[in-house]
């Protein structure tokens, strides 16, 4: 059955861990579907582990619609989240709410998610009242590694908690039917999951969050370029798939592959130097 805002919210009050984890593509997202996901986040983060730029900074919102377009598609049950490029919604609340419609209406998202929080409290009410749901995104926003100096851990000290409370309450006022908390300490997530009515999902902030979100990649081990602290590889599949490509070539070399099973037969027997030299 397809899931649902109402169904999402539910699991918080069941306490019914929420799963979510990130796709690109119509095949990867089919996967995950199959498995039983009940979120899937098409990530900014597509800028770095399918696009191999440094950051999310120069993700496009045709990239997102693209990619977004892809994983509706392979995404029967699973809610689909997509992500808000930077500079889509940060110039306007104008901006914000086109391009949240973009992503739902040609993209077929089920949702929108943007990163910030007080700052964005007026972008996220506007989306709302568009009738397109939204899921905030506090913490470390990786579209902000500039101001932050690198990908580095926030709400450690007194100040910089008190602001990721302050954020996480104005998104849920602000009408946002869950919230991405990340690379925060444990105890932090920890208070902010308990006085939330809306789901938190984490990523690097602990087991107490409603529910947890990971890049596929980096959970897949097919992403080695950085891998945060916070990154549990349940399968070595870049290995694996380096493995195979590497047979691919060998035995293409040699001359293995193809054998007789992979390839197609005539019907009946020609001579082709009869053939060609008719007439
Ligand atoms: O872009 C992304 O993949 C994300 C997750 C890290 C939450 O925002």
């Amino acid at each position: 059955m397809k899931k649902t805002v109402a169904t999402i919210l539910k699991q918080k009050s069941s306490h019914d861990r929420i799963t979510m984890l990130t796709a690109y593509d119509y095949s990867t997202a089919r996967l995950i579907d199959e498995s039983g996901i009940d979120m899937i986040l098409v990530g900014d983060s597509l800028g770095m582990v399918v696009l191999g730029y440094e950051d999310t900074l120069s993700v496009t919102m045709e990239d997102m619609i693209h990619h977004t377009a892809a994983v509706a598609r392979g995404a029967k049950n699973a809610f689909v989240v997509s992500d808000m490029p930077f500079m889509s919604y940060q110039t306007s609340v104008y901006d914000a709410v086109v391009n949240a419609g973009r992503l739902m209406k040609e993209g077929r998202a089920n949702a929108v998610k943007l990163e910030g929080g007080t700052e964005f409290s007026e972008h996220i009410k506007a989306i709302v009242n568009a009738s397109i749901p939204v899921v905030g995104h506090i913490g470390m926003t990786p579209q902000s590694v500039n101001k932050f100096g690198g990908f580095t851990v926030q709400g450690r000290d007194k100040e910089t908690a008190e602001k990721i409370i302050k954020d996480a309450k104005a998104v849920e006022q602000a009408g946002a039917f869950a919230v991405v908390m990340e690379c925060v300490p444990d105890k932090l997530a920890a208070y902010i999951t308990e006085i939330l009515s809306i789901p938190v999902i984490g990523i690097g902030a602990g087991a107490e969050c409603d529910g947890q979100v990971l890049v596929y990649q980096d959970m897949l081990g097919m992403y080695s370029d950085f891998t945060p602290k916070f990154v549990k590889k349940y399968a070595e599949i870049g290995n694996s798939m380096k493995e195979a490509f590497s047979k691919y070539i060998e035995e293409v070399k040699s001359g293995k592959f193809p054998d007789k099973k992979h390839t197609f037969t005539l019907k009946e027997d020609i001579d082709f130097e009869k053939l060609n030299n008719e007439k």
